[in-house]
């Protein structure tokens, strides 16, 4: 007998080292019933970061699990991609997954994502692990969606209180996209922030990286792809930005919440984006504040032990 009803999800992804990690997280977990993958222009093109997601899915035995390729460009500016986790988006590794013929679905993220929610019989959460392109245009397009959203769990963001007059480091989910994350933002949809230092902090050490290679072929393929992974915040270990925000849906009680007012802010003549966060009576984000890491890193391995690879 189940003792707790299974959470329905969407989870949007940039695959992404950190990507493929957080998604072996959510299929190993009882607690929740992915309903769809959508992917979005991140880390790398949307092309690329669909078939990343269809080759680690299917790596993980877990081909079934339907894919939907999100938006070629951010809402109003041109997509940059990032080098941070190897040329294809997933540690260099493409070349090395197994052959097969998985495809994303016929229709686009949002309009995906709508006919799950629409169709689901229980509110459905998105857990966000990229830029917000999908989830916007979700919002946008599908306004009647906002009542059977549960929460949006969104990777992105800082909570480092920047110097006045200096421009604080920009996320890079909310840099790519930021017309898209106020759009989130503000569309009335209950919010919960997972930003970078929550990755920062929980980050995989290179004992926990050793522990990750020896324990299964899983493992084995995480080590490998972790080697091209150049998070520069964290330099003596795997910053595990996306799988914080899976932990989050998972287990709520591992990160301490606090409530903001956020809001995007723009720097430069580049209108750089970056998601600012203050106390006030109008708050509309929770913000994961502290994570308790041993706890984390106890979800990440008992994750990793029930995960099997294709080819084993
Ligand atoms: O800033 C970290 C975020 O950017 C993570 O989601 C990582 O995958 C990249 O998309
Ligand atoms: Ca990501």
């Amino acid at each position: 007998m189940c003792k707790f009803k299974k959470k329905s999800i969407i989870i949007d992804v940039d695959t992404g080292i950190d990507d493929s990690v957080a998604l072996a997280i959510a299929l190993a977990s009882k607690k929740i019933d992915l309903k769809l993958v959508t992917t979005s222009a991140g880390n790398v093109g949307v092309e690329q970061s669909t078939q990343n997601t269809l080759d680690v899915l299917n790596y993980l035995k877990h081909g079934n699990v339907p894919v939907a390729m999100g938006e070629k460009e951010p809402l109003a500016r041109n997509h940059k991609p990032i080098s941070v986790h190897g040329k294809d988006g997933i540690g260099d590794f493409s070349s090395k997954f197994p052959e097969h013929n998985l495809k994303p679905l016929a229709v686009p993220a949002f309009e995906a994502m709508a006919d799950v929610i629409n169709k689901s019989s229980s509110p459905i959460t998105i857990v966000a692990l990229g830029p917000l392109t999908n989830i916007a245009k979700l919002l946008l397009n599908h306004k009647n969606v906002v009542s059977k959203i549960e929460e949006v769990i969104i990777m992105a963001g800082s909570i480092d209180e920047h110097k006045q007059g200096e421009m604080p480091y920009p996320e890079f989910n909310v840099k790519v996209d930021p017309e898209a994350c106020q759009a989130v933002i503000s569309s009335g949809v209950k919010i919960i922030v997972c930003p970078m230092e929550m990755g920062h902090s929980a980050y995989l050490d290179y004992y926990d990286v050793y522990k990750t290679k020896k324990l299964n072929y899983a493992g084995a393929f995480f080590e490998k792809i972790f080697r091209l992974y150049k998070d520069h915040h964290v330099k003596n270990g795997i910053a595990m930005h996306d799988s914080c925000a899976v932990a989050y849906c998972i287990d709520p009680k591992l990160f301490l919440t606090e409530d903001f007012e956020a809001k995007v802010e723009y720097y430069n003549d580049q209108k750089i984006g970056i998601l600012h966060c203050e106390k006030s009576d109008r708050q509309n984000v929770k913000v994961c504040m502290k994570c308790d890491i041993k706890k984390f890193k106890n979800l990440y391995f008992s994750a990793l032990r029930k995960t099997r690879i294709i080819t084993e």
